[in-house]
């Protein structure tokens, strides 16, 4: 089933100008798929949509097979979290207990089930010794995961990570990375927007490319990597070890070192 279904989507922030133009997609249950392009390409604008935080000019959003024009955000959200790409856009209490818990008590979800939640959000995003702490007093990057922590509590069966690498160390990749694994373990949809292809490749096979407002490529990471003509449009390069096999002139379509080793040691 399609999870997410964009029929000719554009939106406006102002009413002449188009943030986002004419873009289809689908998204399958169960699927992890990233979304990668230049800065204002309208990656941002694209996900903001599909729980309603931003509504279309024209065009239809189907979320779970249901028209989203006919749901409020807060409906939406349910169904699908988004993590904000700045979290300071998202994080205003006092507590990263109370910000986990904050939108479990606005459903009115009873008290021990958000404890539950809570505690198990935490402990998936490294954040069981934290809960007291105020998130403002937590560096930018584990804010990042007080964030993620808060949707993932939330049990949304589409979880949306916009730039969850932004300022992130080599355990925080790590961490990240263990948490995708186990949504998609859950079952859950997972949609990241990012401009870390390396991150990206380790993680994702399905990859949607936008360029000016547009998605001008969805295809496997093997194919969109090699299609020059793409990358050029999207203004992205080849990670250097897909270079490196070009420039050898290797089979195309290496990706990463273990596809290089494999077809060097041939
Ligand atoms: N709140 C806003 N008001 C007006 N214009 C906006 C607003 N947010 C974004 N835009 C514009 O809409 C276009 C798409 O922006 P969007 O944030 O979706 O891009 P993005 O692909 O997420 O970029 P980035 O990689 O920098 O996050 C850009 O031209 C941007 O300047
Ligand atoms: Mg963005």
């Amino acid at each position: 089933m399609d999870a997410i279904r964009f029929e000719h989507v554009s939106f406006a922030y102002d009413r002449d100008f188009l943030a986002v133009d004419d873009i289809s997609l689908n998204i399958q249950t169960g699927e992890k798929v990233a979304i990668i392009g230049q800065n204002g390409a309208g990656k941002t604008t694209t996900v903001k949509m599909m729980n309603g935080l931003l509504r279309p000019k024209s065009g239809k959003i189907l979320v779970f097979g249901e028209d989203a024009s006919k749901k409020t955000t807060a409906t939406l959200s349910k169904m699908v979290g988004y993590v904000f790409q700045n979290p300071g856009d998202q994080i205003f209490n006092q507590t990263v207990y109370s910000e986990i818990a904050y939108s479990l008590k606005y459903l009115k979800i009873e008290k021990e089930e958000i404890e539950r939640r809570v505690n198990a959000a935490a402990q998936m995003c490294y954040l069981s010794d934290e809960l007291q702490t105020n998130p403002y007093d937590l560096p930018f990057s584990i804010r990042k995961f007080v964030t993620i922590a808060s949707v993932v509590a939330m049990d949304a069966d589409v979880v949306i990570l916009d730039e969850p690498t932004a300022g992130q160390d080599l355990l925080g990749l790590l961490h990240q990375k263990e948490i995708i694994r186990k949504l998609h373990q859950l079952g859950k949809t997972v949609i990241t927007i990012s401009h870390d292809m390396e991150f990206v490749i380790e993680n994702f096979d399905r990859i949607v490319v936008m360029a000016d407002k547009k998605i001008i490529g969805d295809a496997n990471k093997r194919d969109i990597f090699w299609d020059f003509d793409l990358l050029d449009k999207a203004a992205l390069k080849q990670p250097v070890v897909a270079q490196l096999a070009n420039r050898l002139e290797l089979k195309r379509n290496i990706i990463n070192i273990v596809d290089f080793v494999n077809e060097y040691e041939k």
